[in-house]
């Protein structure tokens, strides 16, 4: 599904972290987000998943046509969006089938039919190449890195997102689980699903190959490009893109329109 975000201002604690961001993913494409530390990647995710710390100042994010700032939480999930955070959460005493159960039965509204939620899960564990005892262990806990972020993939194939946004999702990974990853994003590929995935490395692109590139620098996206554009950042790193983004600073909250 198509994701828009329209002029996105957000604040934390009285500092504006978001400043204008706008961008399109249409639905289909695989974009990808890029910056250097502190700018305002994480806040964008933790912003759409609607973290109750963070102050929408102004502007919106449609998804499907839809204003997601506008649903609480658990709907924007319901209707399709799936947020994998840069730091996933453990929770104790739930299994990841358990969880996966219950996700499922909360997106869709109904009972989760017992063949085919396994018949998917072991589809689902096949292109991660993952043993079928992993969906017995509790829920991140003790899950390394690269586990955790696997983990992640696994709960994105079966709650079959329109859109997905990953922060990070390749930092930690290994050679192998890395293209596992990748692996499991490139399967969800369709008309109907698209995805937005920040990453610090061209590593991660070269196996998800993203139909556009943004930077963000300072809380907006300041150049976007096609794939040629990871691959200049990392031959020339941030400074030149950080120059042209000094020179054309965020304008004043109050007094943009
Ligand atoms: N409570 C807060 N008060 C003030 N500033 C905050 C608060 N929480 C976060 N920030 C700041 O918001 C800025 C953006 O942080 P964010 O996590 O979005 O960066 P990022 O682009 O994801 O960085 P990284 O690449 O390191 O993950 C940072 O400078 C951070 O210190
Ligand atoms: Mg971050």
């Amino acid at each position: 599904m198509k994701l828009e975000i329209k002029d996105l201002w957000a604040s934390i604690d009285g500092q504006m972290i978001l400043k204008g961001v706008n961008l399109t993913v249409p639905a289909g494409e695989f974009h990808a987000i890029m910056g250097p530390n502190g700018n305002g990647k994480s806040t964008l995710v933790k912003v759409i998943a609607g973290a109750p710390e963070y102050t929408v100042e102004r502007g919106e994010v449609l998804y499907d046509g839809q204003n997601v700032l506008e649903m609480e939480p658990d709907e924007r999930a319901r209707k399709g969006l799936y947020l994998a955070f840069q730091y996933p959460v453990e929770i104790p005493g739930v299994t990841v089938a358990n969880f996966l159960r219950l996700a499922i039965q909360a997106r869709t509204g109904q009972e989760v039919q017992f063949m085919e939620f396994y018949a998917k899960l072991q589809k689902a564990l096949a292109i991660l190449d993952w043993d079928e005892s992993w969906v017995n262990r509790y829920l991140n806990q003790g899950f390394s890195g690269g586990e955790k972020k696997r983990n992640e993939i696994l709960q994105m194939l079966m709650l079959e997102p329109g859109f997905a946004l990953m922060d990070e999702t390749d930092s930690g990974l290994d050679i192998d689980a890395l293209k596992v990853v990748a692996n499991g994003v490139n399967a969800m590929r369709s008309a109907n699903f698209s995805a937005l995935m920040i990453t610090h490395y061209n590593r991660l692109l070269e196996f998800i190959v993203p139909d556009m590139v943004h930077i963000m620098v300072d809380g907006r996206i300041v150049k976007s490009g096609d794939k040629e554009l990871a691959i200049e950042l990392e031959a020339n790193g941030y400074e030149p893109i950080k120059l042209i983004a000094a020179q054309h600073p965020a304008p004043d909250f109050n007094a943009a329109d």
